[in-house]
């Protein structure tokens, strides 16, 4: 979350007392807090109080000339990464479902193009009410988010649903929209128990694509069926993985966190944002290179009959770079597809990019094991290598996680 920048509106509420220790814990992630006041919430929270904890001013109201002047309500609803609404009243509710632009708060979230979270909070009647639950359907049909609300005593004496979410939970729930992709984990009661319990495994798979140019792009022959077979292999074990894929032809297993990238740089920030992890298996076959003058729009032929000169730049090695990172997991995993030499290769691979253990196999064309069902792998670690007999990409999966689990052990 560092860096980001958060647009906290403010409802009215009593649960708007609980928003001071949102505002730290936001804080506390290094991310930026812009506070946005209604008239109704600065009945239960002062603009000061606020505005100290943010180190920001709080914005109230729609036509503040000095505030107009600095920054538009325009700009103040574009510049944030994420809206929150907290607490997000049915009033409020009712007025983003309808599009509704009668005060500051509203306006923002009318103008704004990015996504919002709302954490809503009101009395359990006026949460039932199919009003209520009518204008939340179509929010959620128009993307935004939802944190809780909780089950529980209120603060008017009755029981049920209409709790704000507590603030950490709304933490967590701002971390994942900020997350690339929503994450797709199974429940804690679901995850399979086993010797990677409570475990987090990164795991890289499939290629990348370089774009050239909107509807062209650089790949290669990888089709994510190894990657996959890991990460599944890591789940019934017992971890929590975080898989983070190029655009394979195999589909990501059930349980896992997807996140799904195209390029080796979306790959390598995406990975950055899962650590920290225990151990991390880097399967992708990313792009070397990628193109660096590409085009916006779709290249054309210029009718000279000479084609565009494509510039490549180097892409970042997400092995060697998670290999030396200040988080690097405790054991670091990476492939090597040789076509000669291929042990000799590998160890040295090994070597140069500082992980701890090589799956190295021979991808000679003859061999089928690029896009095939079938690996012949040989583990390089630092005691030696081991060959392991040709078998199923699900059977070496089962094995290296079995290595994995003795491993971290
Ligand atoms: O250097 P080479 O591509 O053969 O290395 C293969 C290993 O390095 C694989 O584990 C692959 O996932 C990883 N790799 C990477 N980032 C790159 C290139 C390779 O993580 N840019």
């Amino acid at each position: 979350m560092l860096g980001k920048r958060i647009l906290l509106i403010v409802g009215g509420g009593i649960s708007a007392t609980k928003i001071p220790a949102l505002i730290r814990l936001i804080r506390a992630e290094g991310a930026h807090v812009t506070p946005v006041l209604t008239a109704a919430g600065a009945e239960f929270v002062t603009p000061l109080s606020l505005s100290v904890l943010a180190g920001e001013a709080v914005h109230q109201a729609l036509f503040d000339v000095a505030a107009e002047a600095e920054i538009g309500h325009i700009q103040l609803s574009r510049r944030a990464d994420l809206v929150v609404v907290a607490p997000a009243t049915a009033d409020l509710m009712a007025r983003m479902a309808a599009g509704l632009a009668n005060d500051l708060a509203s306006t923002l979230l009318l103008a704004t193009d990015k996504p919002v979270l709302i954490a809503p909070a009101m009395n359990v009647r006026m949460w039932q009410h199919p009003a209520t639950q009518r204008n939340l359907a179509t929010l959620r049909g128009d993307g935004i988010a939802l944190v809780g609300p909780d089950e529980g005593e209120m603060a008017c004496g009755e029981y049920g649903p209409g709790r704000m979410a507590e603030p950490g939970a709304i933490l967590d729930a701002i971390r994942a929209a900020l997350a690339p992709v929503p994450l797709r984990l199974l429940p804690e009661a679901q995850m399979p128990r086993g010797p990677l319990a409570g475990r987090h495994v990164v795991v890289t798979s499939g290629p990348t694509h370089e774009p050239i140019d909107p509807v062209r792009y650089i790949a290669n022959r990888s089709s994510g069926a190894q990657g996959a077979a890991i990460a599944a292999a890591l789940r019934d074990l017992g971890a929590r993985v975080s898989f983070v894929t190029g655009p394979a032809q195999v589909s990501p297993p059930e349980g896992v966190a997807v996140i799904a990238v195209e390029t080796a740089q979306q790959m390598r920030e995406a990975v950055e944002a899962t650590l920290p992890a225990d151990a991390a298996v880097m399967a992708a076959a990313v792009a070397d290179w990628r193109v660096v003058n590409g085009s916006d729009s779709k290249m054309k032929k210029d009718g000279t009959g000479r084609p565009p000169a494509l510039e490549m730049a180097e892409n970042p090695d997400i092995l060697a770079w998670i290999s030396q990172a200040p988080q690097r997991p405790r054991l670091v995993v990476g492939f090597a597809a040789e076509t000669d030499d291929v042990i000799a290769h590998a160890s040295a691979k090994r070597a140069r990019k500082g992980c701890d253990w090589i799956l190295a196999n021979d991808v000679r064309p003859d061999t089928g094991i690029m896009g095939g069902a079938e690996n012949a792998v040989t583990l390089i670690t630092a005691e030696g290598a081991e060959d392991w007999p040709r078998m199923t990409k699900q059977a070496v999966a089962a094995r290296l996680a079995a290595r994995i689990a003795d491993a971290l052990a």
